[in-house]
């Protein structure tokens, strides 16, 4: 399958929409998505085929972290590495690369979610007690990615060498 990840743009938001709407019962609205794009440091990312949005990513890039506001891919192309490409780009711009978190809430109920999540280096930090307004009760976790890059430390072969 292929398809090109780029910036999501206000054009996108009814392919965007569908996408939510099949993938989560409390879909968020047309006006939830565009008053969110219109703060500063929200942004989105979509993964496109020939026109057609096959998945979408919402966040918000604060200092030390880029937090996932929603992240779905279509029904019917799931299981095609879009979400793993998704986060890649995410990892690649995190902010202050080397240092930062990505984050994002996951219901306790979605277990297909926290394992995506989990293959692509997340780990639950925390769980959050009745955390959803629209489902009093119900808990989600906290998974979060610590970005780290390799890099080569250069070793001060002065303090280690021994003199004398
Ligand atoms: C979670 C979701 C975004 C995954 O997207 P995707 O494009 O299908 O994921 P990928 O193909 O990149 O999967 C990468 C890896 O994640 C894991 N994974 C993905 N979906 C999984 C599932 N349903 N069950 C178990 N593991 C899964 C697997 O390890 C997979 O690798 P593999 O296919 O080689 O086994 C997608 O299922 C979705 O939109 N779900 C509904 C919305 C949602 O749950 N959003 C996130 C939490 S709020």
């Amino acid at each position: 399958m292929k398809y090109e990840i780029r910036f999501m743009s206000r054009r996108d938001i009814k392919q965007v929409l569908e996408i939510e709407n099949e993938s989560y019962p409390d879909a968020a609205t047309e006006n939830d998505f565009l008053s969110c794009m219109e703060q500063g440091d929200c942004h989105g990312i979509v993964a496109e085929s020939k026109r057609d949005l096959l998945g979408y990513c919402l966040f918000e890039k604060l200092k030390q972290e880029t937090h996932i506001i929603s992240f779905a891919v279509r029904y019917e192309a799931r299981r095609n590495t879009i979400g793993r490409q998704m986060i890649d780009r995410l990892k690649s711009t995190a902010p202050h690369v080397g240092r930062g978190r990505i984050s994002i809430e996951v219901p306790e109920d979605n277990l297909q979610g926290q394992q995506f999540f989990r293959s692509q280096g997340f780990a639950a930090i925390k769980i959050l007690r009745d955390y959803y307004d629209i489902d009093p009760g119900a808990d989600a976790y906290l998974m979060q990615y610590e970005v780290r890059v390799a890099t080569a430390t250069p070793v001060n072969r002065i303090k280690t060498t021994t003199r004398g």
